[in-house]
């Protein structure tokens, strides 16, 4: 297993991951599967290519199996903040640490950008194999948005929570 940064040549993997998490776990992302499948090939690779954004992937036996995002703030007064995104480890590798691994290492990419001082998240609330993970990585509750995002006929609230780094 190694982790790395992902770059322009992987945007269909990234794709097809983040697709697969949108399609399995609705309620854990506020975007919609219909809504990223209809976004072109070009969208992803500027997702990967972003100055503003950092995606890692984690590979096991080559093939791209996890994911995780951090998205820098461009204006002056907030850059001292970055918002982790888009945490996804496929259903096979679960359970062995790649999650955790992937926060790990959004940490240490954190620690390289000069003037940043805290990374902040939302996890939906019930989700609690994300929620334990952030807490395990340091991360500290601060707010519960209500009706965060509408799945369907369901409502679902968002945790907030913020680490200093
Ligand atoms: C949340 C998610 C990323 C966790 O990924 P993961 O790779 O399974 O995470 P980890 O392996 O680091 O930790 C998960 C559990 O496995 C346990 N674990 C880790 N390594 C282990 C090992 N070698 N043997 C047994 N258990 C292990 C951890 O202690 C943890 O247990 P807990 O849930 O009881 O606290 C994954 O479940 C997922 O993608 N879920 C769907 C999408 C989602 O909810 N994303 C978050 C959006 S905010």
């Amino acid at each position: 297993m190694w982790i790395e940064q992902l770059d322009a040549s992987h945007a269909l993997d990234y794709r097809a991951l983040m697709l697969e998490a949108y399609d399995l776990h609705p309620q854990a992302f506020t975007s919609s599967v219909r809504e990223r499948a209809a976004m072109p090939l070009s969208w992803w690779e500027s997702r990967l290519t972003s100055q503003l954004d950092v995606v890692l992937g984690a590979f096991e036996e080559g093939k791209l199996a996890g994911i995780v995002g951090l998205a820098f703030e461009p204006r002056e007064k907030a850059r001292h903040k970055a918002t982790l995104f888009g945490l996804y480890v496929s259903g096979k590798v679960r359970q062995r640490g790649l999650g955790q691994q992937l926060v790990q290492a959004a940490l240490a990419e954190a620690q390289n950008h000069q003037g940043l001082r805290l990374i902040q998240l939302t996890v939906t609330a019930g989700n609690e194999a994300a929620f334990n993970l952030y807490q395990r990585c340091g991360f500290i509750q601060f707010g519960l948005e209500p009706m965060a995002v509408r799945v369907g006929e369901d409502y679902f609230d968002k945790i907030h929570m913020w680490r200093e780094i």
